[in-house]
C-alpha cells in the first residue's frame, strides 16, 4: 500500500486530497498544525470524517518545527508527498508576514530538506495564481514570465517555486508545483468570498464588492481541483535528458520540475458570480462597493492546456452549479 503525506490536511483543499487518497488505496499521513487563522471547528470537522478511515494517521504540529518532518518522512518514507500547508490570503500577508515566512519558506525548506534524506516518488506543492502578479496577458500561461508579485503572499509561493526547483535540480527530485485559481465548494475557507457573501446574505447583512464589482476570477470547484491532483500525481516530470522542452511544457531544461495551472480556463465576472449565490439562497444581496484592495489583483484566468495535455482532464463544473452545492452545504451546516 503506498503511503502519501499530505501536509495542510485539516485544510479546505488538503482535507479533500486525503479522501480522495484514501479512497484510491493510499496509506494517508495528514500533517496539521490546526491554525486559528479561520474555525478551527471546521478544520476538527473536516478531520473527523477522515478519521473514520482506519489508514488514516492524523499528526497535529507545524511544518517548520525543526526535525519533525525530517522524523515522519525517515519513520513513513512516504512515496508521494502533497504539500498544502500554507499561510493562505493575500490580505493578511499585509497584516501578519512572519506567519507567511515561517509556514510557507520556512515550512517547505524543511519539507524538501526531508525528500532530501528520504526521496518520494512525486512530491506536489501548492502555489498559487497570484504568483502571476501584475502579469496582463490573459489566460495565464505557466510559461509566462512571472517576476512581478503583488502581495507577500504571491512573493512567499513564488519564493517556494525557486526553492523547490533548486533542490528537484540539485536531489533529482522530482517536483510539480500546481498553480491554483479560486478554489470553492463545500467546507470552503470563511475567509473567502462565497462563504464570506453567503453568511452575509444570509443574515440579511450588506457584502463589501471589491474594486466596484469589476472582478474576474477563473473559479475552480474543489471536487475537480481534486481529480486533477489525483491525475498529476501519477504524471510526475521526468528531467529531460538533453534540455530540450516541448513547446508549451513548463518542464524544467534542468531539473524534473514542472510548474502547472488547475483552472477553469474562463474568467467569471464577481457580479454574476454574486448572482448565482443570490439565486442559490433566494435571497437579493446589498452590495457595498469598495474600492481595490491592496495586493489584489483584478482578474485571473487559466490557460489549462498544459494540464489537459498532462492528464486528458479539464475542470468541467460550471459556477451555478458549484455554488448551489456551496449554498446547500453551508446551510446544513450552519442549520440556516
Ligand atoms: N483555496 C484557494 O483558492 C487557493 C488558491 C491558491 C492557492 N491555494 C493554496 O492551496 C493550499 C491549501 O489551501 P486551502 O484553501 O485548503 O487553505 P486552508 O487554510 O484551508 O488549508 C491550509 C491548512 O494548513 C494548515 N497550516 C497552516 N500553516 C501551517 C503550518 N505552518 N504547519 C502545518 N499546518 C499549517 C492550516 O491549519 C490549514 O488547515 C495553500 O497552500 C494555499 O496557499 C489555495
Amino acid at each position: 500500500m503506498p503511503t502519501a503525506l499530505v501536509t495542510g490536511a485539516a485544510g479546505f483543499i488538503g482535507s479533500f486530497v486525503c479522501r480522495r487518497l484514501l479512497e484510491d488505496g493510499y496509506r494517508v499521513v495528514g500533517l496539521d498544525c490546526m491554525s486559528d487563522y479561520y474555525d478551527v471547528a471546521l478544520k476538527e470537522r473536516r478531520e473527523d470524517t477522515l478519521l473514520t478511515y482506519e489508514n488514516y494517521r492524523s499528526v497535529h504540529d507545524k511544518v517548520e518545527t525543526p526535525g519533525l518532518l525530517m522524523s515522519l518522512f525517515e519513520a513513513e518514507k512516504p512515496n508521494v508527498v502533497v504539500h498544502l500547508a500554507a499561510q493562505a490570503g493575500v490580505r493578511y500577508s499585509i497584516e501578519n508576514p512572519r506567519s507567511y515566512l515561517e509556514s510557507n519558506i520556512v515550512g517547505t525548506f524543511e519539507l524538501l530538506e526531508s525528500a532530501r534524506a528520504f526521496p518520494p516518488q512525486h512530491m506536489l506543492l501548492a502555489s498559487t495564481s497570484s504568483a502571476y502578479g501584475a502579469n496582463e496577458d490573459m489566460p495565464y500561461c505557466e510559461t509566462d514570465k512571472a517576476d512581478h508579485q503583488m502581495s507577500f503572499y504571491a512573493a512567499t509561493k513564488k519564493s517556494m517555486e525557486s526553492i523547490a526547483h533548486s533542490y528537484a535540480h540539485l536531489f533529482d527530485l522530482p517536483i510539480t508545483m500546481f498553480r491554483f485559481f479560486t478554489v470553492y465548494g463545500p467546507w470552503g475557507r470563511p475567509d473567502m468570498a462565497l462563504f464570506k457573501f453567503t453568511k452575509a446574505i444570509l443574515e440579511n447583512a450588506p457584502i463589501d464588492v471589491y474594486n466596484h464589482g469589476d472582478m474576474k476570477r477563473d473559479f475552480t470547484y474543489v471536487e475537480d481541483l481534486v481529480h486533477a491532483i489525483r491525475l498529476l500525481i501519477d504524471a510526475a516530470p521526468v528531467r529531460p535528458a538533453d534540455g530540450k522542452v516541448e513547446e508549451g511544457d513548463s518542464l524544467s531544461p534542468v531539473a524534473p520540475f514542472r510548474v502547472v495551472n488547475i483552472g477553469n480556463n474562463d474568467a467569471v465576472q464577481l457580479v454574476d458570480f454574486i448572482a448565482e449565490i443570490e439565486k442559490a439562497t433566494g435571497k437579493s444581496a446589498e452590495r457595498n462597493l469598495m474600492a481595490m484592495q491592496a495586493g489584489d489583483v483584478p482578474a485571473t484566468w487559466a490557460n489549462a492546456d498544459l494540464l489537459k495535455k498532462l492528464t486528458g482532464y479539464t475542470p468541467k463544473t460550471a459556477v451555478p452549479e458549484g455554488v448551489a452545492n456551496f449554498v446547500r452545504w453551508f446551510r446544513q451546516y450552519y442549520d440556516t
